[in-house]
């Protein structure tokens, strides 16, 4: 008999439809004990929210969280929302014995983080953070790869995320949609929003950071702000490269920037062992290229693996061999482990604890980009 786990929703942007849809089809492709149920979903603007609840199939709505995290039919509370509010909101739906499916970043900055670690460690509640990359199959086929020692001994890894959508000047900075150029709602750019995610997946593959030397630039100083109207400082970090050193000894590479032309949304990464090398690129995400030198001489090469086999990660759950899924999927496997999870009694990664992780690298970033020196994570 299944059991129900009742979702409260904040939020009903981008994020608040990806996981939305990955609570409705999850229990038609796993076999759950515990099934998602969409209670009730959460924002400021009325009509919005009502608008949003129909077409998703919310059974009910609330235009303010608080009210939402205090509501004895809901399980679990996902936020969906700018990272300002993270804090605030997960530190009372803790309080309030809510589980919590937080959005990355986990917070602004890591005190912020080990406070919310803190919050629901002590409630003694189920806590996840969407770092979705890791459940694209042909990742956390990498991730079986690298696990079984067939790179042997990591050398380097090495990740881009590049996009090119705000080389505008015109682009107003804050509010709606607007808000990841705000620092004061997004904590900073692109380190939190895109490479976050990019050190959140290399953490995972390969283990932690040692210490880091990054650069960050803004290259547009000043952008209208949307709430104020008034031209203002833009503080957040246009573009970020940074090197550092993992605790296996191995070295990292990793660049991101909202300012190359061309490029939407392109997350890549490769990781350099000893016996053989993988890449991964997002615009191509069910397939993981592969090289091993211990192939026969004359036959070696870079092999492009189509991870669509009932034997690759998660694809048993999905079509036929040969016949790929997309981005959206990350989102239904995130919700399948969370359930899935929930019934073994098992936390279900990366945890807000595994999160902080990142958040502690992305602020050890920002501070040797403003220092210029080299600072340990
Ligand atoms: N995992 C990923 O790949 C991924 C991708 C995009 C965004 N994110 C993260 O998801 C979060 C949301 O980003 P998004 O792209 O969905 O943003 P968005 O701008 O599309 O949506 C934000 C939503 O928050 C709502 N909101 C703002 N203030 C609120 C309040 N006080 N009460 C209730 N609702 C409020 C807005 O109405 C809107 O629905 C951010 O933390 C972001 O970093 C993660």
């Amino acid at each position: 008999m299944a059991k129900s786990l009742n979702i409260g929703m904040i939020g009903y942007g981008f994020m608040g439809r990806a996981h939305s849809n990955g609570y409705r089809r999850v229990s038609n492709f796993f076999d759950l004990e515990y099934q998602p149920v969409l209670k009730a979903a959460c924002a400021r603007n009325e009509d919005a929210i009502k608008k949003f609840a129909a077409t998703w199939g919310y059974e009910s709505t609330e235009t303010d969280w608080r009210k939402l995290v205090e509501r004895k039919d809901i399980d679990a509370i996902d936020v969906c929302v700018p990272n300002n509010l993270h804090k605030e909101i997960c530190l009372a739906a803790a309080a309030n014995n809510k589980m919590i499916l937080c959005e990355k970043p986990l917070a602004m900055n890591v005190a912020e983080g080990e406070e919310m670690c803190q919050a629901v460690e002590k409630a003694g509640v189920a806590n996840t953070v969407w770092y979705n990359y890791r459940r694209i199959p042909a990742v956390t086929f990498a991730k079986q790869l690298i696990d079984q020692g067939k790179l042997g001994r990591i050398f380097h890894y090495r990740a881009n995320f590049l996009q090119d959508w705000t080389i505008s000047a015109e682009l107003p900075q804050g509010g709606n949609g607007l808000w990841r150029l705000d620092a004061a709602a997004a904590g900073s750019g692109v380190t939190g929003d895109l490479l976050a995610h990019c050190i959140d997946t290399a953490i995972w593959l390969i283990g932690g950071v040692q210490n880091v030397s990054a650069m960050t630039e803004t290259f547009i100083k000043e952008r209208t702000h949307t709430e104020t109207g008034k031209v203002q400082k833009v503080t957040i970090d246009d573009a970020c490269s940074f090197l550092c050193r993992f605790n296996n000894g191995a070295l990292g590479l990793f660049e991101s920037t909202r300012y190359a032309r061309g490029h939407k949304a392109l997350y890549t990464l490769e990781v350099n062992g000893e016996h053989a090398s993988l890449k991964w690129d997002l615009h191509d995400l069910h397939r993981l290229q592969w090289f091993d030198h211990r192939d026969e001489g004359n036959m070696r090469g870079w092999r492009s693996i189509h991870v669509t086999d009932s034997d690759h990660p998660y694809m048993n759950h999905w079509w036929v061999p040969g016949l790929q899924i997309g981005y959206e999927h990350s989102f239904v496997h995130q919700v399948a482990d969370f359930c899935e999870s929930l019934a073994k009694g098992t936390p279900c990664g990366p945890t807000f604890r595994d999160a902080l992780e990142t958040q502690k690298v992305c602020d050890a970033v920002l501070d040797s980009a403003k220092s210029g020196q080299w600072i340990n994570v």
